[in-house]
Parts: C-alpha cells; structure tokens; sequence
C-alpha cells in the first residue's frame, strides 16, 4: 500500500501548496478516514484514504467515478473483438484505464459503475462484504404463490447452489407481470436462475441500485455521468439492507 505524507498527498490533490495544506491541517480542517488529522507528516494509504477538507471529500483528478446507465446489447468486457463493450460508449481518450465494476449480462441494462479505482472495486465486489443490488425484472410464467418466502429463506437453484436469503417483491403494473429483486450476492445469471428456481422466466432485466447508490432515473441508457462526491460517498460506505 502507497503511504504518504498527508500533506503531500493533499498537494497532489491540489488543494494548495505544500506550506498552504501544512496550515490547514494544523487549523483541523482535515479528516483522515473520520478522525480529524492535524499532523502534516502524518503517513497514510494514498490509495484508500478517505480525505475530507472543510467537509469536501477529496479525489485524484487520476481517479475517476462514472455511472452508466448500461444499454441491453454490450458487453461487461473493456475490449473483444466480436462484441460492443460498455468501454466503448465512452469516447476513446477516456477510456485508458477505466473498468467496470463487477458485470452485467449482455442483455441487462441498468446501473454499472465505471471507474479507475482497483480498491473500490474490490471491496464493492468482495464477497464477505455483502454489498446489495437491486433489480427490477420482467417476468413471464407463473411463479409459485411462495416465491416470495422461498426468497427470503435461501433458495436452492435447480443445480443445488444455495443462495444467501433475498427479498422477491411483485410490483404493480397493469401490462407485464414485474418484480423487484434484491440480493446480497452476486452469482453467476443469479437473478435469471432464482427467478427460474420459483417457475418464471426473465424476459428484461435492469439493475437500479448497488448499495445505497441509486440510478439516476435521468440518464438515458448508453449515456453516463460522474458520481457526485455524495454518491461516491453512498459507494465508499455502502449501507447493510436487512433482507
Ligand atoms: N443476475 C442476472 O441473471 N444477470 C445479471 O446481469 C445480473 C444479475
């Protein structure tokens, strides 16, 4: 892990000069992952410090946080050579060192984060942390009248994996039956098999929530945008749903 002088690593920060952020630490305008820090030599991970000056977090300009409002037809892939990938929707001087977040089919749409930050990832995607996502799905097919408690007990998918507890939620709509998923995992077409495990078939499937951050209802699909620092913050701490 990259440890450096606090005052350094606000330097690169631009947030003023060397002498200029020595002053506004010892004044106690800056937090270290929550504690205020009024050392200038204090050493921290530059990589995955939370700094706050005057209650602003602070970023890399190197670091950078996108949401993308996933179309169906892309791959969760940086590059390939037979399909469209979801890098390719940024223009070509963006991409260089941006990757997405865990993965959604080709045919899901819905909320992917895009970014440059390898530590970020890998707590949002580790499986001890049980960050939860959010899927709105049409289903086809009758599914069983006790879905929703086979959900929330665990469900054994038909090649006897064992899910973690989930919630299954029948949302109305007068067209096309629909239903909301949230899960605390992330197996391999997980929804697609859960929703199969209780008699229906997925025909359009979206994800709007990763941990507490919503998709922006704004976006169309194929466009996206930066996080804002309070979405990035949703992101950093991402809230425990009871299931
Ligand atoms: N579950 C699925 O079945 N597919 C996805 O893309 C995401 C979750």
């Amino acid at each position: 892990m990259p440890r450096m002088r606090l005052d350094k690593l606000l330097a690169h920060l631009n947030c003023g000069s060397r002498k200029e952020v020595q002053a506004m630490i010892r004044a106690g305008r800056v937090q270290v992952n929550g504690a205020v820090e009024r050392d200038p030599a204090a050493k921290v991970d530059s990589d995955t410090a939370q700094v706050i000056l005057d209650g602003q977090t602070q970023h890399y300009q190197a670091q950078r946080y996108y949401m993308l409002n996933k179309p169906a037809g892309v791959i969760t892939a940086s590059r390939d050579a037979r399909h469209a990938t979801v890098l390719e929707l940024f223009p070509e001087e963006m991409r260089r060192g941006l990757f997405a977040v865990g993965r959604l089919d080709k045919d899901t749409e819905g909320l992917l984060i895009v970014t440059d930050d390898g530590a970020l990832s890998h707590a949002l995607m580790s499986p001890t942390r049980h960050v939860y996502k959010v899927y709105e799905a049409v289903v086809e097919g009758e599914l069983l009248p006790d879905a929703e408690a086979r959900f929330a007990k665990g469900l054994t998918l038909r090649d006897g994996t064992v899910c973690l507890p989930a919630r299954l939620e029948r949302l109305p709509d007068d067209a096309v039956q629909r239903v909301r998923v949230t899960l605390r995992e992330g197996k391999y077409h997980q929804v697609k098999r859960m929703i199969a495990a209780v008699g229906g078939v997925v025909v359009q499937l979206r994800r709007v929530q990763l941990g507490g951050l919503r998709l922006d209802s704004g976006l169309a699909a194929g466009e996206f945008r930066a996080l804002t620092d309070e979405e990035l913050t949703l992101l950093q701490q991402p809230g425990q749903e009871s299931i």
